[in-house]
């Protein structure tokens, strides 16, 4: 899978040959002004929760490109009603789509979508096939369910991972996430767009290295092979 970090929550990844778009957040943050969303190509557009922070480029991207959505069953009918089709899920749940199974799975947080509208419950995915697994936290502190993922899914290539703290956990926090996961490589996301989530970033990679893990800190628009 090739993975580019968008900037905040936002990730297009390349998996078993479809585009998977999360979280789109690209207009609304001046750290991403470098990117357009009329270049972004997406065939599914996956959304952890309804906060404007991970929906506000949805529609328009959607609309473009024709993507799917891929949420929880409150998000998807929200959307439903703008006429953006999309694929309803809940908790615990998974499907198999052309490019994989995806699971939505907790997340400890909250979720209201921009109008006032209820959100539903925020999630996370774990997304596989049969040679690659990865799992996008989405907003979320620290939470033992974590520890039913390996349990309940293929062993994670990747945990892409919040890292930011004051909305969602920390660094420290999301190193001991990495052990309930059973991932030692963790992409950080979720840190800097807002002043009380700017980090030290060399001192959060520093604690993974001290723990013999690896925290890759992206730079917006960058892309990493896995
Ligand atoms: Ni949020
Ligand atoms: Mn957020």
């Amino acid at each position: 899978m090739k993975i580019t970090y968008l900037g905040h929550a936002s990730l297009l990844i390349a998996f078993n040959g479809k585009r998977l778009l999360f979280d789109p957040f690209i207009t609304g943050n001046p750290l991403a002004k470098d990117i357009d969303i009329a270049t972004i190509e997406a065939d599914y557009i996956l959304i952890t929760h309804g906060h404007q922070d991970h929906v506000l480029d949805v529609e328009a991207i959607a609309n473009r490109t024709g993507a799917m959505l891929i949420s929880n069953f409150e998000i998807i009918s929200w959307f439903g009603e703008k006429g953006v089709k999309g694929h309803p899920m809940n908790h615990g749940g998974k499907f198999d789509f052309d490019f994989g199974t995806v699971k939505y799975v907790n997340a400890i947080h909250s979720s209201v979508l921009p109008d006032g509208t209820y959100g539903g419950n925020q999630g996370g995915f774990v997304i596989w096939d049969e040679d690659q697994c990865l799992y996008v936290a989405g907003d979320t502190a620290l939470t033992l369910d974590m520890k039913l993922i390996p349990m309940t899914c293929p062993k994670l290539d990747i945990a892409i991972l919040p890292i930011g703290d004051n909305f969602t956990m920390g660094y420290e926090d999301a190193l001991i996430a990495s052990d309930l996961v059973g991932c030692s490589r963790v992409l950080g996301y979720h840190f800097d767009t807002f002043p009380p989530i700017e980090i030290d970033k060399e001192k959060a990679k520093q604690l993974f290295s001290e723990d013999g893990k690896e925290l890759i800190v992206p730079e917006i628009g960058e892309s990493f092979e896995v």
